[in-house]
C-alpha cells in the first residue's frame, strides 16, 4: 500500500526524534519515498546526516540552502506529497500548525500541503493534557488532520502518563491502513443529499428544521477522499466543501432537491440521502410579506413534499446502492426498519435524539446501521468525520458485492 507513495516526514524538537529514523526505515522498506523536513530544534535531537542517509534524500530545514542559495519550495513539496506525517510533533509545532504561525520550513510546508496530514504528538503528560494543547489538537482535527494519539507509558521526564509518541510500526500501520481504505470507492460516483430544506411561506419566512448539513458534508468529504466522484445536493447550510472531487449543487426547497436528485441518480453507483427534507410545504406562497394586522389565527395549509428517498428507491437499479438516514425520537428500530423497506434502501443509518451528542447541529453522532437481511451494527459516539468513515466502509462493501 505504501509502494511509490511520497511521504513528507516532519520532525520537531523532541526526545522522540530518534524514532523518526525507524519511521524512515519502515517507510523505505515498504517502497515509499520519504522527504524529511526538520525544524531547527529537531536538528538538536537527531542529525540530518542520519536522516538523509536513511531516506536517500537531502534533509530540508531552511528556506534557502546555505551552500548555494537554492530556494527550497514548500509549495512544490506540498504538491509532491501523498501524505505528510509530523512525528514527533511537539506542543509548540502543534500550536503553530493550528494557528498558521509559519516561521519555519515545516509549518510553511504544512500550510502548502494538499495531501492528508497525520500528526503524532510527543510531549510530557501535563503538556499533553493542557487545555491549550488539547484545543490546538481539536483545531487540527477540524481541519481534517488525523491525530495519532500518543501512548501511555514512561516519558523522558521519567513521569508515567499519556504523551509518548506512538511506536513507529504502529504509525506506519495507520498510514498503510489509510492508503488501503483510500482506494475503497475509486472510480465510483456517489450522490449525497445534505442539510435542511426551506419551504417558503412568504418572501421572508419559511418552514425549516435544525439540520446543519455536517453529517452529509462529512460523508461527501469521506467519499471523495476514498476516490469517489461526489455530487452533493445541499440545502441551505453555511458549510464549505474542500475536496476537488465534490461537485456541489445548492438548492432550497424539497421540490428543488427532488428535481436535482432525480436528474443525477440514474448516472451514479450509490446515493446517500442524508438531508432532513421537510415533509410538508405551504400550499401557496404569499407574494408579499404576511402582515400582522389583527389578533387571531393565521391558517397555513400544508401539502406533502415528494419523498426523495422513496422516489429514488422506486427507480433504483440492481447495480445501484441506496442509503438513507432515520432520525427518531421513539421506537427507533421499528421506525427505521419500516423506512428501510418502504423506501427500498440497502441500509439505513439510525440516530436517536435520545442519545446525547447525536443528531442535528452536533459535531458528533452515535449511529446504528440496519441492513435488509436484519443484520444490525451499533457504533459508539464519534466525531461526524469518523462516523462518515464507518458508513463509507459499509457502503463500499455493498458496492463491491454489486460490481
Ligand atoms: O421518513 P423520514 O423523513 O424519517 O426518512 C428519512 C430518510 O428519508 C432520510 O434518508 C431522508 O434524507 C429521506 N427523505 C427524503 N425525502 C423526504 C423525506 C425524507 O429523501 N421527503
Amino acid at each position: 500500500m505504501l509502494k511509490g507513495k511520497h511521504i513528507i516526514l516532519g520532525i520537531t524538537g523532541s526526545i522522540a526524534a530518534y524514532k523518526a529514523a525507524y519511521l524512515i526505515r519502515g517507510f523505505v522498506k515498504k517502497g515509499a519515498e520519504v522527504q524529511v523536513v526538520i525544524t531547527p530544534a529537531g536538528k538538536e535531537f537527531i542529525t540530518p546526516i542520519t536522516l538523509s542517509a536513511l531516506s536517500s534524500n537531502p534533509v530540508i530545514s531552511d528556506f534557502f540552502s546555505n551552500r548555494d542559495g537554492t530556494w527550497h519550495s514548500h509549495v512544490d513539496l506540498g504538491l509532491w506529497a501523498d501524505a505528510m506525517l509530523v512525528a514527533p510533533a511537539t506542543a509548540s509545532t502543534i500550536g503553530k500548525m493550528a494557528n498558521g504561525i509559519a516561521d519555519n520550513m515545516l509549518v510553511t510546508t504544512y500550510l502548502s500541503c494538499k495531501a492528508p496530514v497525520f500528526v503524532a504528538p510527543a510531549m510530557d503528560l501535563d503538556m499533553f493534557a493542557h487545555p491549550t494543547t488539547q484545543q490546538n489538537l481539536e483545531r487540527l482535527r477540524s481541519f481534517g488532520n488525523r491525530i495519532i494519539e500518543p501512548a501511555t507509558g514512561e516519558l523522558a521526564s521519567h513521569l508515567v502518563g499519556k504523551g509518548r509518541m506512538e511506536e513507529p510500526d504502529k504509525i506506519i500501520a495507520v498510514l498503510e491502513d489509510f492508503f488501503s481504505r483510500k482506494q475503497m470507492l475509486e472510480g465510483k460516483k456517489i450522490l449525497i443529499t445534505a442539510g435542511p430544506t426551506y419551504e417558503k411561506i412568504d418572501p421572508v419566512r419559511f418552514i425549516g428544521n435544525y439540520s446543519s448539513g455536517k453529517m452529509g458534508f462529512a460523508l461527501a468529504e469521506a467519499c471523495a477522499e476514498h476516490g469517489a466522484e461526489v455530487t452533493l445536493i445541499a440545502g441551505p447550510v453555511s458549510l464549505q466543501v474542500h475536496h476537488p472531487r465534490i461537485r456541489r449543487i445548492d438548492v432550497e426547497s424539497a421540490n428543488e432537491m427532488y428535481e436535482a436528485a432525480m436528474q443525477e441518480f440514474p448516472s451514479v453507483d450509490a446515493g446517500i440521502l442524508c438531508a432532513a427534507v421537510a415533509d410538508y410545504r405551504p400550499e401557496t406562497r404569499a407574494q408579499e410579506k404576511i402582515k400582522h394586522e389583527k389578533e387571531g389565527e393565521l391558517m397555513l395549509h400544508l401539502v406533502a413534499n415528494p419523498d426523495i428517498a422513496a422516489s429514488l428507491g422506486a427507480i433504483k437499479q440492481d447495480k445501484q446502492t441506496l442509503v438513507g438516514f432515520a432520525l427518531e425520537t421513539n421506537d427507533e428500530s421499528r421506525h427505521a426498519t419500516e423506512k428501510l423497506e418502504r423506501k427500498n434502501l440497502d441500509f439505513i443509518v439510525l440516530n436517536s435524539l435520545r442519545d446525547k451528542g447525536a443528531g442535528f447541529r452536533c459535531d458528533t453522532n452515535k449511529i446504528s446501521i440496519l441492513f435488509r437481511n436484519g443484520e444490525r451494527k451499533d457504533y459508539p459516539l464519534k466525531d461526524k468525520s469518523e462516523v462518515a468513515e464507518d458508513i463509507v466502509e459499509q457502503l463500499s462493501e455493498l458496492i463491491k458485492t454489486k460490481a
